[in-house]
């Protein structure tokens, strides 16, 4: 017999377990968003409970971009568009088109008043301490961790946002486009975008 889950919704937390049960089964992804400004204080608990994540190896290398201009997200948007465009004109026609279906949900991010975007740096510490010792595995085993610590992060993010009656969605499709992003947010060479997370009100 599966263990019965606690009441969501209709009946008040009474328990720290339950509040958080609460608040992830809840959650869902959202993808539309109205345009109305989040008060700053949500987007800095958004950022408070981020950066509680925990990470892998004893080495914090993330931080947590927020964008809110609508220009920059707008270009953003474009060079995604640009980018599904470039690949999809060197498919054949019946690949083509069923890629740019599943593209289509690369771009909602636009509509949203705040996009947080996580970022790590790719300092192969490792490699430092294991020099020749550093095969192919243990430089994906170190990629592999650096992309695992930056999802801990996308995670705590959603949940601040649900938590606080706010809309969001774990993004990576948008990442094939992701060396032309870095360029438009500036980021330095050695970053890399973990994910793009819309955040505001839901639209029903
Ligand atoms: C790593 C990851 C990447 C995702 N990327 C996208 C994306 O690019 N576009 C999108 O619409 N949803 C994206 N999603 C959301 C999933 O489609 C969604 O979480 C899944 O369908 C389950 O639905 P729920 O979030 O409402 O529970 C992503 C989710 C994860 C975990």
């Amino acid at each position: 017999m599966p263990t019965p889950m606690p009441q969501s919704a209709q009946t008040p937390a009474s328990t720290p377990f339950e509040a958080l049960y609460q608040i992830c089964s809840e959650r869902n992804s959202c993808r539309r968003f109205s345009s109305e400004l989040i008060p700053e204080e949500k987007i800095e608990n958004i950022l408070k409970l981020g950066y509680t994540a925990p990470f892998a190896s004893g080495r914090k290398n993330w931080e947590i971009l927020v964008v809110r201009d609508q220009e920059t997200i707008a270009r953003m948007v474009q060079t995604v568009s640009d980018n599904v465009d470039r690949l999809s004109a060197q498919m054949n026609e019946d690949v083509a088109t069923v890629f740019r279906q599943y593209a289509r949900n690369f771009y909602f991010f636009r509509e949203a008043p705040v996009l947080f975007v996580p970022v790590y740096r790719t300092v192969p510490t490792f490699k430092a301490l294991a020099r020749d010792h550093f095969t192919p595995d243990l430089q994906l085993w170190e990629r592999d961790n650096l992309v695992k610590s930056v999802s801990c992060v996308a995670m705590l993010i959603l949940l601040a946002a649900q938590s606080q009656g706010l809309g969001s969605c774990y993004m990576t499709g948008p990442l094939m486009a992701q060396p032309d992003l870095a360029d438009v947010l500036q980021l330095p060479k050695d970053r890399q975008i973990g994910a793009l997370i819309p955040v505001g009100k839901p639209m029903p």
